[in-house]
């Protein structure tokens, strides 16, 4: 089956989170002068117990593949069809944009530029950095993306996240809407800023993509939290499984772990990370090789990406979780980080559950979904 934007890309994703880390001192100055409060939930993630496998990341959910393979009904199909595109540069659209995609079962698509904006690139208290000339002096330019850019055949709505810079959308921004067709789309604009409305940038998106159909966008604060994006969301009366008929979430679907002759049972979360590993585990089941870690997780690579929601935890026994995208922790013990939560196995005690993932030696179980 033809893949629609499956962009590995995960030594980008890992650079873009040392540099959103990085970024952070300059933008809480910079981000000031807005009068906001700069607001990131990026973490730096290298030192984990769980690094020692080294991994990646993967930027984009769903491929047309995978959805097709897990459109079981006929919700879900509707729900593959939207995407949300997302460019963040401190990391504060990015959150919201996740919780989007999250609420409606969207792919997510996130703009990256082939010459990376710096942190000094972002400095707009000195007239010559990168992002301020473009915003103000060379209007025209339009930063070239990297990779490849959806295949727009495969959305019937397609939301746009981004920063306002400037009063305006970024330069990137106008280069992607200019460089797919979104003609008889239905198009969201969503947008963080200090304090500037998304009123300056309408002009030249709508513009950049005229034959779309754009509803009425929207501001928002850096940290908005998810039950306001979810009311907005709902505000659109857009069409989607979780938005008008919300039956099938994964918070329904059953993991099984099989272990030699122990099958382990866990409840999955209810994220974009699981939404995307149940579409992969609905074309077929996985086998994981694990290996022990620390004194408290089981630990193996997954044989693609999943997007990420990472939080800081402490996670305790039984917790299953995401680690940078790419590997697949069981905790059989605690350890405090920054993972996207999966699931949980529920009543096995710290040793039970070692012993039932073939640890503390290297072992291999498969993953599959309960019928
Ligand atoms: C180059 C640049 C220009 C900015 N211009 C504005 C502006 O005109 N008005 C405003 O309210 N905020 C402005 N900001 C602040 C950002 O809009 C705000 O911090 C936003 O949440 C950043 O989103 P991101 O972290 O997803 O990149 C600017 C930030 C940068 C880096």
């Amino acid at each position: 089956m033809k893949l629609g934007v499956v962009r590995e890309s995960g030594m980008a994703q890992r650079n873009f989170n040392r540099r959103q880390f990085v970024r952070l001192g300059a933008m809480v100055a910079a981000s000031m002068a807005f009068g906001m409060t700069a607001c990131s939930s990026v973490q730096e993630s290298v030192g984990s117990a769980s690094s020692v496998a080294g991994n990646t990341s993967s930027e984009v959910a769903r491929s047309e593949g995978q959805s097709e393979a897990s459109a079981s009904t006929a919700q879900e199909a509707v729900a593959s069809r939207t995407l949300v595109v997302c460019w963040s540069q401190t990391g504060n659209t990015r959150p919201l944009a996740e919780y989007v995609a999250d609420i409606t079962g969207a792919d997510f698509y996130e703009i990256e530029a082939v010459e990376p904006y710096l942190p000094e690139d972002l400095n707009y208290d000195d007239p010559s950095t990168r992002a301020t000339v473009e915003q103000q002096q060379t209007l025209d330019v339009r930063p070239a993306i990297a990779g490849e850019l959806p295949n727009m055949d495969n959305y019937d709505t397609v939301f746009i996240a981004h920063p306002i810079w400037w009063g305006k959308a970024p330069r990137i921004v106008l280069t992607f809407l200019e460089s797919v067709d979104l003609s008889g789309k239905t198009v969201v604009e969503f947008v963080t800023s200090g304090s500037s409305g998304i009123e300056g940038a309408e002009g030249e998106t709508h513009a950049a993509a005229p034959n779309a159909n754009w509803l009425e966008g929207k501001r928002f604060d850096a940290g908005t939290s998810r039950e306001t994006m979810e009311e907005w969301v709902q505000s659109l009366g857009l069409a989607g499984p979780k938005l008008v008929q919300g039956q099938e979430t994964t918070e329904s679907k059953v993991l099984l772990i099989s272990s030699g002759d122990i099958r382990l049972e866990a409840t999955l979360e209810d994220n974009v990370a699981t939404a995307e590993l149940v579409a992969l585990l609905q074309e077929g089941s996985i086998e994981v090789s694990l290996h022990e870690y620390g004194g408290f997780e089981m630990i193996g690579g997954l044989p693609q990406s999943l997007p990420t929601a990472d939080e800081q935890m402490s996670t305790s026994t039984g917790d299953i979780v995401l680690y940078q995208g790419k590997q697949i922790s069981f905790f059989y013990a605690s350890n405090s980080w920054s993972y996207t939560r999966l699931g949980h196995i529920d009543g096995y005690d710290s040793a039970a559950l070692l012993e039932a993932l073939g640890g503390p030696h290297d072992s291999t179980v498969e993953l599959s979904l309960k019928e």
